[in-house]
């Protein structure tokens, strides 16, 4: 697969941000141009634009559209950020080009090095995580966590695509993911595109696989992860991690740092999107519910650390036992005194904010599965 074959899930140039709307796939590639906050936002809460690194560089250009029309910074952090609530990337990119807005730089420049900071860090979780999928065949996946969601390259999809790369014989389980169908949808259109052999699989029949020993490894994005490595990803993820543990099957998250939430002490502390009960009611444009009976519609849902072996980053891999220092040891690097070269870091970790929507989570039970090994 060459660049130019790669999917890009938007790009941006003189105030206008161009996204592939992602609620036609895979029927039809429809490229929306968006160029207000008013469109931004709309494309953000509706999914038309999706995924926490890809929401997190819609939000970036969000600012800069933002700028260009006349917002003022803050009313158009808050109107951007009151779109979707989980995603801590979607408040880190606002915050990154409200930053730079306020201190009288290139708005345009901020967003698009925020842009390019995602993509460079997803490339590097393909390269970190690449070696933990060269014997590990058959490999589950849920929601999509590839290229549309992070704007090129992937999160879950970057270390399998690597891999690949270097001759490793992949097989996916695709997730469907209902109820929006992001797996079906979505990740299989990435893989069918380039050739990787996978199958979608009903949500309810992943137990099944990895029951029969079928999967090797499973590998998810994350949405927002805590310091003690309590992560959320769309919602099914839990089971799925439960389940892989009571079977011994490794269950890795990969995930940008702008995914982690320095201020979540825990899960309980990751604010969780319900969305319209319409979405489950409903299955491809039909209602297949009695008109009477209500339904909820959790987007996510909360895993707890002792089900991850471990989560692959930018900087490598990481126990989750480890985030916390790792986290701290990041802050101290941006935020500490430091010599010149290294003023830009610090002006980064300034900028970092977060969504501080508190939600508690869902009760914690002792694991009883096997805890299958790190690498
Ligand atoms: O509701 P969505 O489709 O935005 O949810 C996306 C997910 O849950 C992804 O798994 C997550 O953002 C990780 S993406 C690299």
């Amino acid at each position: 697969m060459t660049p130019a074959d790669r999917v890009r899930a938007l790009w941006y140039a003189d105030g206008t941000l161009s996204i592939v709307d992602q609620r036609a796939l895979p029927a039809r590639t429809v490229v929306r141009r968006l160029r207000t906050v008013e469109a931004v936002a709309d494309a953000i809460r509706t999914l038309a634009v999706r995924g926490a690194p890809t929401i997190g560089a819609a939000g970036a250009f969000g600012m800069a559209i933002a700028h260009r029309r006349g917002w003022a910074p803050a009313r158009a952090a808050a109107f951007l950020g009151a779109t979707r609530p989980t995603a801590h990337d979607l408040f880190v990119g606002i915050a990154r080009v409200r930053a730079a807005w306020e201190a009288g730089a290139d708005v345009d420049a901020a967003a698009l090095a925020y842009r390019d900071e995602v993509v460079a860090e997803c490339r590097a979780i393909g390269e970190a995580g690449a070696r933990l999928f060269a014997r590990r065949r058959r490999v589950l996946t849920h929601c999509n966590a590839g290229a549309l969601a992070t704007v090129e390259w992937g999160t879950a999809l970057a270390p399998l695509r690597v891999a690949r790369s270097r001759g490793a014989r992949l097989f996916v389980w695709v997730d469907e993911t209902r109820p929006l169908l992001q797996g079906a949808r979505l990740t299989a259109w990435e893989l069918a595109r380039e050739g990787i052999p996978h199958a979608v699989i009903a949500d309810n029949a992943a137990g099944h696989f990895l029951a029969t020993g079928e999967v090797d490894a499973v590998i998810v994005g994350a949405d927002r992860i805590a310091r003690n490595g309590d992560f959320a990803n769309k919602i099914g993820t839990y089971e799925k991690a439960v389940v892989a543990r009571e079977n011994g099957v490794p269950f890795y998250v990969a995930a940008p740092w702008a995914t982690f939430d320095p201020a979540a002490a825990t899960g309980r502390a990751i604010p969780v999107e319900e969305r319209a009960g319409d979405e489950v009611a409903t299955f491809a444009g039909r209602r297949v519910t009695p008109r009477r009976s209500p339904s909820r519609n959790p987007a996510f849902d909360v895993t707890p650390a002792r089900f991850v072996t471990a989560f692959i980053t930018p900087g490598g891999v990481v126990r989750p036992t480890d985030v916390a220092a790792r986290l701290a040891r990041r802050a101290a690097r941006a935020g500490a005194p430091t010599p010149r070269r290294n003023r830009g870091a610090a002006a980064k970790g300034a900028a970092d904010g977060s969504g501080s929507l508190r939600r508690p989570g869902s009760p914690r039970r002792s694991p009883r599965g096997r805890r299958p090994p790190a690498g």
